[in-house]
C-alpha cells in the first residue's frame, strides 16, 4: 500500500514509525513530516492546511490511505476532499470532526445522548458569562468555543480570574474567532484520563487508557499546554472502567453523531474527569491525542494498518489490537519559554543517539539546517518514550534517556508517569 501520514509532530512521528513497520507498505511519504519522521517516511513539501496540495498529490501519487493527524484539516474537510476525489482517509469528515471543532455542538451532543458532562452554558457576551460564574463563586472553567491548540481553557478559583479570562478570550479575542463564543463549565475536580478508540463508525477498538500531563510544571502547576507528557496504562481506569467508558461515552457519542448523518470514521478521544460521582467527559478529540499517542502506540504489537485502513472503509472487520503487556511513559521536551513564546533554531544534541530498541524519541518541532545539524522549531520539540516492566521502570528508562539529550533552555516536566 502507498499511504501518506498528514502533519508533522510527534504524534505523526509515532504514527509513522509503526506504519513504516507493516508489511503491506510500499512506500510511505509524511506532509510536512519533520527531520524524525524523515527516517521512516519520504518528506513531501506541503502543509497539513493545504487541502489542494494534498488532495492533488494523493492523486497524483495513487496513494491507497491518507492518515490524518492534526485536528485543524480534520475540521477543514480533508477527509471530504479526500473521499470526493476517491481517496480512502483515516479520520472524520468535517461534520463528524465538528464534536472537536465546536465545543458547544460536543456538549449538544453529549446531552442528546446522555453523556455524562460537566453543567455548562455557553455566552457570546460578557454580562450573563460573568453572572452564571458568580452564582458559582468563580469556580467555573472558561473555554472558547472553537480549536485554540489546547490553550484555550482556563481553570477559575475566583471571580477576578473568571474576568481575566473572558476579557482575553471574549473580549480581546486572543484565540481569535474561536472565541467569539465562550462555553463555562462548573469546575470538577479528580485525576483525568484519555480514553481513545479506533471506529469505522459503528464498532469501536479501544486503545488502552493513557494520561496526559497538561500542566507545564511538576505536580499540575502553571498554565495548560498542550500536554507536558503522557504515560499508559494509567492505573485509574481499570479494564472494567474501560469498557464502561466504551459503552457510556463512546458508543453513545458515535451513534448519536451517525443519527445526525454525521458518521464518524477514524480516532475518537474522550478526555475525562474521573470524578468522585464518577466519569465525566471534560473534551471530545477527532483525532489520536498528542502526547498520548507516543507511548500508546510503544505498546501495540503487530500491524497497525488494518486498523486504520478497517476504520476509514467503515468496516473493522476482524482488525484487533493487540498489546505489549508492558507499561509506557513519553516525556516532552520543550523549548525555552512553552508555553509562551518560544526559542527556536537552538541546536539539539543526542536525540538521534543510538537508544534501545524500546526507547524511541519521536520528534515534534525540530528542523534542519543546510549543514544538516538539528534544530528546534517550535514549543514541543521532542518526545522521549520508553517501555518498562510497570509505570516506575518505564519512566527510569525515559528519564535515563532524555539526560541523554540537550538543547538551550530546554524544559521538562520530572514526574510524568510517576506514581498516579
Ligand atoms: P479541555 O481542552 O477541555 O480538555 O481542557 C483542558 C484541561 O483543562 C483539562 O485537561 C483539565 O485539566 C482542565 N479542565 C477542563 N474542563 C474542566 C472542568 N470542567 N473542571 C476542571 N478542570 C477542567
Ligand atoms: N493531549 C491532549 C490532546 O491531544 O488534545
Amino acid at each position: 500500500m502507498r499511504i501518506l501520514v498528514v502533519g508533522s509532530g510527534g504524534r505523526e512521528h509515532a504514527l509513522a514509525w509503526k506504519i513504516s513497520q507493516s508489511p503491506l507498505v510500499t512506500a510511505l511519504f509524511a506532509a510536512p513530516g519533520n527531520p524524525g519522521i524523515a527516517k521512516v517516511a519520504e518528506l513531501v513539501p506541503l502543509k497539513a492546511d493545504d487541502l489542494d496540495g494534498l488532495v492533488d498529490f494523493a492523486r497524483r501519487e495513487r496513494l491507497d490511505l491518507v492518515v490524518v493527524g492534526p485536528e485543524a484539516p480534520l475540521v477543514a474537510g480533508l477527509v471530504d476532499r479526500l473521499s470526493a476525489a476517491g481517496i480512502l482517509a483515516f479520520g472524520p469528515t468535517a461534520a463528524a470532526a465538528e464534536i472537536e471543532g465546536s465545543k458547544a455542538f460536543a456538549k449538544e451532543v453529549m446531552v442528546a445522548a446522555g453523556i455524562p458532562t460537566a453543567e455548562f452554558a455557553t455566552f457570546t457576551e460578557l454580562e450573563p458569562a460573568l453572572a452564571w460564574a458568580r452564582r458559582r463563586e468563580g469556580q467555573v472553567v472558561v473555554k472558547a468555543d472553537g480549536l485554540a491548540a489546547g490553550k484555550g481553557v482556563v481553570v477559575c478559583s475566583d471571580m477576578l480570574e473568571v474576568e481575566g479570562a473572558l476579557q482575553e478570550i471574549l473580549v480581546a479575542r486572543i484565540h481569535g474567532a474561536a472565541g467569539a463564543r465562550v462555553l463555562l463549565e462548573e469546575k470538577l475536580t479528580g485525576p483525568e484520563a484519555s480514553c481513545i478508540c479506533i471506529t469505522d463508525g459503528k464498532r469501536v477498538r479501544m486503545l488502552p487508557p493513557a494520561q496526559d500531563h497538561k500542566r507545564i510544571f511538576d505536580g499540575d502547576r502553571g498554565p495548560n499546554t498542550g500536554g507536558m507528557g503522557a504515560f499508559c496504562p494509567t492505573p485509574k481506569v481499570t479494564p472494567d472502567q474501560l469498557a464502561e467508558i466504551q459503552r457510556t461515552v463512546l458508543v453513545p457519542a458515535i451513534r448519536e453523531l451517525a443519527r445526525r448523518g454525521r458518521i464518524f470514521r477514524g480516532a475518537l478521544y474522550a478526555g475525562l474527569m474521573l470524578t468522585p460521582r464518577g466519569p465525566r467527559v471534560l473534551e471530545f478529540n477527532a483525532r489520536l491525542g498528542d502526547p498520548e499517542t507516543q507511548p500508546i502506540l510503544l505498546r501495540i504489537k503487530g500491524d497497525l494498518v488494518p486498523l486504520l485502513v478497517g476504520a476509514a472503509r467503515g468496516d473493522l472487520g476482524e482488525a484487533m489490537i493487540e498489546l505489549d503487556s508492558r507499561a509506557s511513559v513519553g516525556v516532552v521536551l520543550a523549548a525555552a519559554g512553552y508555553p509562551g513564546q518560544v526559542s527556536t533554531g537552538d541546536d539539539v544534541e543526542g536525540a538521534d543517539a543510538a537508544f534501545a530498541p524500546d526507547i524511541q524519541v519521536f520528534h515534534a518541532a525540530t528542523t534542519r539546517d543546510a549543514e544538516g545539524r538539528l534544530l528546534t522549531a517550535g514549543g514541543r520539540v521532542l518526545t522521549v518514550c520508553a517501555l518498562g516492566a510497570g509505570l516506575d521502570d518505564a519512566a527510569r528508562r525515559a528519564y535515563g534517556a532524555v539526560a541523554r539529550i540537550r538543547f538551550r533552555g530546554m524544559q521538562f516536566r520530572k514526574d510524568i508517569g510517576a506514581s498516579p
